[in-house]
């Protein structure tokens, strides 16, 4: 099977499966477009994937799942046939049905899943205090993202058809969301009104006037923008996230690897 192109498809937030696709896709070598579906108001986009073009599709996990933000935007994505890779980005705790259902979600657009994987990236609720996967993915990361990829180019090149894949995870998923809505808040006395957290919301939910709002109901929690605001003024409050973040800490500080699915 020959391949003109690579597509990166991602949806990303906080960073982490960007970097990842962009190491595999380096170790792949070949001509790639970008088809990120992370800025708010994505979703009003439709793209094609063609048939001798290869797409990387990488989605990060929440609560063991695909979050349904991402997967409304990667199914604006379609595919002919096309051989897609598949990319879960976990914190370093489980990435239990993600996998799956990301496989699912876009074989019903029209791809073929020639390999899945599961990378780590720093969990969105890492801190000084609660240091989650800190950096990741890091040197040796990208380095098993970079052979992967050239794996991967050696497996398509010697394929007619695609088979069938399996990749770890249960139908039916576990179950997702539920929960109170909660947001970032923002400290006034060190807020500088600049707007980069209602420029990096993938959800369009913080307004920035002489005050800063955010639409709790459609916060996803993704983190970017207290992970992005300059002076450290966006921070989380909300006891069920410091809780959580904690809970991570304590309990997942284990390095756990990238697994590959070829
Ligand atoms: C609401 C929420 C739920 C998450 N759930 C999980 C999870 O179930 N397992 C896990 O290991 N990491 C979990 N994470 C961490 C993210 O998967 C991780 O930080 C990922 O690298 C983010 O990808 P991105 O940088 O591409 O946005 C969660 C993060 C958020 C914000």
């Amino acid at each position: 099977m020959d391949i003109s192109k690579i597509k990166l498809v991602y949806y990303s937030p906080t960073g982490t499966g960007k970097r990842t696709v962009e190491a595999i896709r380096k170790g792949m070598g070949i001509d790639y477009d970008v088809i990120d579906l992370t800025p708010a108001g994505s979703e009003m986009k439709n793209h094609a994937v063609a048939k001798d073009e290869l797409a990387i599709i990488a989605a990060p996990v929440y609560s063991g799942r695909i979050p349904a933000v991402a997967a409304e935007r990667v199914r604006t994505v379609k595919g002919d046939g096309s051989p897609a890779v598949l990319v879960a980005v976990y914190g370093n705790r489980e990435f239990e049905d993600a996998l799956i259902e990301l496989k699912d979600i876009t074989e019903e657009l029209g791809f073929k899943t020639v390999a899945g994987s599961a990378f780590i990236g720093q969990h969105s609720f890492d801190s000084e205090e609660t240091p989650i996967a800190t950096n990741r993915p890091d040197g040796e990361d990208v380095k098993k993202a970079m052979d992967f990829g050239a794996k991967v180019m050696e497996k398509v090149k010697g394929l007619g058809e695609i088979p069938d894949l399996e990749v770890p995870g249960d139908r039916p998923y576990r179950k997702s969301g539920g929960g109170d809505p909660r947001s970032p808040e923002t400290n006034p006395d060190s807020c500088i009104l600049c707007g980069m957290c209602a420029r990096v919301c993938p959800t369009g939910c913080v307004k920035v006037s002489d005050l800063v709002e955010t639409d709790k109901e459609k916060c996803t929690a993704c983190t970017a923008c207290v992970q992005n605001c300059p002076t450290g003024a966006r921070h989380w409050k909300h006891e069920g996230i410091l809780g959580a973040a904690k809970w991570l800490a304590t309990n997942f500080g284990a390095r756990k690897e990238p697994e590959f699915f070829l």
